[in-house]
Formats: structure tokens, C-alpha cells, sequence
């Protein structure tokens, strides 16, 4: 096999309480692209459709990871690249860590996987840099192995795959605006008060249990930011109407996407989606601010082989 075809899925980052650490894939909304092994030694980023992104290589998100693996293992071949974006640069659903997963999963299969998926997410997490000027591995985890996911660490990297409910649903909001991830770092404190830093990993720590009991009554408690969304939810227009008539619409929570601008709900089962997605729908259709949404089950595959 010299050529393959993946999905390379959107993700939501962050998760109200879990800045930097958590993170699930979705199913409906991703980039899709083509690697192609070729003799030719180098990659090379032949195609990009969707979104105007750079064709240098070291300029590229999927390029810079590629690089990174390509220098890691020096193969006696090179590859080619074909981006087709579907995802939004600066949309907070993941753009930079589609691409930054998509080329180096996608050469891992044509040499024969020698790499793991932990390791790929470190050569994934040197694209992202070059998007959000630091490593984050929030959106590549989940990206990469489907589901829920929590960074445990970046120094060794530690990736914990968690269970997914079986109603649980995401509705999610993208209004047309960019937000740029390096920015949206840049305003949030560098220091918490220890009050909100109890209240915060006391809400990850239930988080994560209501996932591996399904206890959505628990989840709804859980799903809290008291340390991020304050600074960055002045970023989006609209947040607070958004979150409050979500909320009142059936959601179990609603929170900021990764960076933002976009805004999910997590929503159990697919009639409060809908419902949610009316709510989103009926207050940004009055702003004259373009929107796309997607209701989308947790998608626990990650990316994959079409
Ligand atoms: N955890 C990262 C952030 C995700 O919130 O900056 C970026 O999509």
C-alpha cells in the first residue's frame, strides 16, 4: 500500500473543567487527507483545499509534525501530502491538531506502524506548537484515540483513554469568528487563587467518574470552570445568553470549546440536543454573525482509515 485516505476528526478541548488535560473527538465534523509513501525523499505538501494554509512544509501544521516523525525514523522513501480542511483554523474544534494527527497517523500506516499512538501524539504536539506556540496534547489525544481522554502529563507524555456514555451527544456552536489559540493562552493568569484551584480539580475528579459510571446527574455537577471561562468567555459574543438558555434548554453543561470562539453542550441523549441546538440557533440567528452547528455522538474510534 503506497496511498491512503483518513478522517481526521474534529475535537473539543478543555471540557469546562479540564484546562489543558481533557478532551473528546467528534464524529461528524473533521478534515480528511491523502499520504502518499513516495521515492522521492522529503514531504512534501502537494494539495490543500478549503482554507488558505501555507504549502511550506516548516510553515504547516501537518508539515512540522510529518517533519518530526520523517527526522525521528529517516526512512528511505518520502511522503506526499493532500490536506483537505473542513475544520476551521481558529475555530477551537481542533483544526491544527486534525492536521498535525492526520499526517503523521497516515505515514505511520504506510511504513508499517512503528510507532505507537502515544508516540505519534508527540510528533503531532510539535505541529501543534506551531499553531498555539506551545506543546498542548488536549485536542491530539482524543483526536488520535477516540473518546474521552486525559493528558496526565507531557514530560513522559501519559494519555488515559476514558469510557464514553453511551447517550451522551455534544452540540456545538461555531460562530464565524477567529480566535486565535496563542492569544487566548495569552490572557488567561498565570497564577490561580487556592480556592479555585480546589473547586477545579475537585470538579475533574468527579468529571471523570460520572464518565465511568454514566452518572449524567453528576456530570451535569461537574461540568465547571471557575479558573478559564471567566477571562475568556468575554471573547464570544453572546457567551453568557448561549450558556444560560442551553442550560435551561436540557444541557448538562455548556462551556467554551478548546480556545473558542466555538461553544459546546454536552447533552444526554439526542432530543436535548436538538433542543440545545434550536437554543444556540435562536439567539445567534438575531446577531448578524454567520454560525455553523453540529450535534455530534462522542466519537470513540478517533481517526481513521477511509
Ligand atoms: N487547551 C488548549 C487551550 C486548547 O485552551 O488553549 C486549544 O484548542
Amino acid at each position: 500500500m503506497n496511498e491512503i485516505k483518513i478522517f481526521s476528526p474534529a475535537t473539543v478541548a478543555n471540557v469546562a473543567c479540564g484546562y489543558d488535560v481533557l478532551g473528546f473527538c467528534l464524529n461528524t465534523i473533521g478534515d480528511e487527507m491523502i499520504i502518499r509513501k513516495v521515492d522521492k525523499k522529503g514531504i512534501t505538501i502537494t494539495k490543500i483545499e478549503g482554507f488558505n494554509l501555507p504549502f511550506e512544509t516548516k510553515l504547516n501544521v501537518a508539515g512540522v509534525s510529518a517533519l518530526a516523525m520523517y527526522q525521528a525514523l529517516q526512512p528511505d522513501c518520502g511522503f506526499e501530502i493532500e490536506i483537505y480542511k473542513n475544520i476551521k483554523p481558529g475555530s477551537g474544534i481542533g483544526s491544527s491538531a486534525a492536521s498535525a494527527v492526520g499526517s503523521v497517523f497516515g505515514m505511520n500506516v504506510l511504513l508499517g506502524k512503528p510507532f505507537n499512538k502515544t508516540e505519534l501524539a508527540k510528533f503531532a504536539m510539535k505541529g501543534e506548537a506551531l499553531a498555539s506556540t506551545c506543546e498542548h496534547a488536549d485536542n491530539i489525544a482524543p483526536a488520535l484515540f477516540g473518546g474521552f481522554t486525559l493528558v496526565k502529563g507531557l514530560k513522559p507524555l501519559e494519555i488515559l483513554q476514558i469510557p464514553s456514555p453511551d447517550n451522551l451527544y455534544a452540540t456545538i456552536i461555531h460562530p464565524q469568528i477567529e480566535i486565535k489559540t496563542a492569544e487566548s493562552r495569552a490572557i488567561l493568569p498565570k497564577e490561580v487563587k487556592l480556592q479555585d484551584a480546589i473547586e477545579q480539580w475537585a470538579n475533574v475528579g468527579s468529571f471523570i467518574h460520572s464518565l465511568h459510571t454514566n452518572d449524567y446527574q453528576l456530570m451535569k455537577r461537574s461540568l465547571h470552570d471557575c479558573i478559564v471561562e471567566p477571562h475568556r468567555s468575554k471573547l464570544i459574543p453572546y457567551y453568557n445568553e448561549v450558556k444560560q438558555k442551553t442550560l435551561d434548554a436540557g444541557a448538562l453543561g455548556t462551556n467554551i470549546s478548546g480556545s473558542g470562539p466555538s461553544i459546546f453542550s454536552l447533552c444526554e441523549g439526542i432530543q436535548t440536543a436538538n433542543l440545545v441546538k434550536d437554543a444556540m440557533e435562536k439567539i445567534y440567528s438575531n446577531t448578524g454573525i454567520k454560525f455553523d452547528i453540529h450535534i455530534s455522538k462522542i466519537n470513540t474510534e478517533g481517526i481513521r482509515i477511509l
